[in-house]
């Protein structure tokens, strides 16, 4: 197929860009580089400077390459500074995703594949989460995606814009060639690898007091690689709807620190420090539906493949992207 691959050039979108052109795609990578990199965007695909502000640039984009499907995946997604700065989450996460969806539509594309999170659900009221649980976001960059899932439906039932739209849990890992580089790191995994590089001199545990075993949060971490064959999955004809894309296993803060210090070999001190805003005590999917409608089969669900994969990467680009 032809897929229109935006933010191709960010941590997931790259990823899921190479795994692509190895199944045999075509690939167009449409980015505007403010979080991208774009020696992260695979040779294979043919690369689009993007700039979503300047009217009838996304359509224009769409049009030239005439995509069967698009894959969504460029977005802001820093909770913290969403809740600074909430029109930048709103008109880029939703707004610009809107002019993608009417570019789907006039183009006739056949599948709009969609980064979702689940930021989407808030705090939940069981896990592990299915896909049914209310979705009540505590910040705008959760509210401004669940917008967008919500117009997609409209999309579908109006335009018959046919969509999927995967709600992810911690991406973590790397692959061979490309790994996680955010230009202000706030993830926990490429945090406590710094540490063990000695970039950082230390990590800092955000809350040692919540109601689990260790007292540190649970999340729920998936493997970059597994999350890019979900979205491969996910073009057939006919595969449509939510899906939570984790492993059902919960890691604490604590074990992570653990399994990183355990595979690296390195010391990797550690502070405590109060909660983090907005951090829910645990996040943990229930996968099933990806497992049983997509025939989704997780090829790195121990958190020591997710940990060994990064810190390769790490190891082999400490300073990330050159650009
Ligand atoms: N944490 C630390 N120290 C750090 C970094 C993180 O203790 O240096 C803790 C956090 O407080 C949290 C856990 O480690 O309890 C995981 O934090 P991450 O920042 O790695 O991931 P989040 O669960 O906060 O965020 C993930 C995605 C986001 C997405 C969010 C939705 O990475 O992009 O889920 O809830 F928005």
């Amino acid at each position: 197929m032809k897929v229109f691959v935006t933010g191709g050039a960010g941590y997931i979108g790259s990823v899921c860009t190479e795994e692509l052109l190895n199944a045999g795609h075509e690939v167009t990578v449409y980015d505007n580089l403010s979080e991208g990199h774009r020696s992260a965007v695979d040779r294979r695909a043919r690369f689009v400077l993007a700039k979503p502000e300047v009217d009838g640039d996304i359509a224009q984009a769409v049009q030239s390459s005439r995509p069967d499907a698009i894959m969504h995946f460029a977005a802001y997604a820093l909770v913290g500074e969403s809740m600074s700065q909430p029109g930048k989450y709103f008109h880029n996460n939703f707004g610009n995703a809107l002019k993608l969806a009417d570019a789907a539509v006039a183009c006739g594309v056949k599948k709009f594949v969609f980064s979702s999170t689940c930021a989407t659900y808030g705090p939940p009221d069981r896990v592990p989460m299915t896909e049914d649980l209310p979705q009540r976001p505590i910040n705008p960059y959760g509210e401004s995606k669940l917008m967008f899932e919500k117009a997609l439906i409209w999309y579908r039932q109006i335009h018959k814009l046919e969509f999927i739209a995967f709600r992810y849990f911690n991406a973590a890992g790397a692959s061979e060639q490309f790994g996680e580089h955010h230009r202000i790191e706030t993830h926990l995994i490429p945090n406590v690898l710094f540490t063990a590089l000695g970039k950082r001199p230390h990590v800092e545990i955000f809350g040692t007091d919540y109601p689990t075993p260790d007292g540190t949060c649970i999340r729920d971490y998936i493997h970059i690689k597994d999350l890019a064959q979900a979205h491969i999955l996910g073009l057939a004809p006919g595969k449509e709807g939510f899906f939570n894309l984790g492993n059902g296993d919960g890691y604490s803060v604590r074990q992570v620190i653990e399994t990183c210090q355990r595979l690296t070999g390195k010391k990797i001190p550690t502070v405590e420090k109060p909660r983090r805003a907005g951090d829910p005590p645990r996040l943990v999917a229930a996968a099933r539906k990806a497992i049983d409608e997509l025939g989704w089969r997780p090829q790195y669900p121990k958190i020591e493949d997710i940990v060994r994969t990064a810190w390769d990467w790490h190891v082999k680009h400490p300073e990330g992207y050159p650009d």
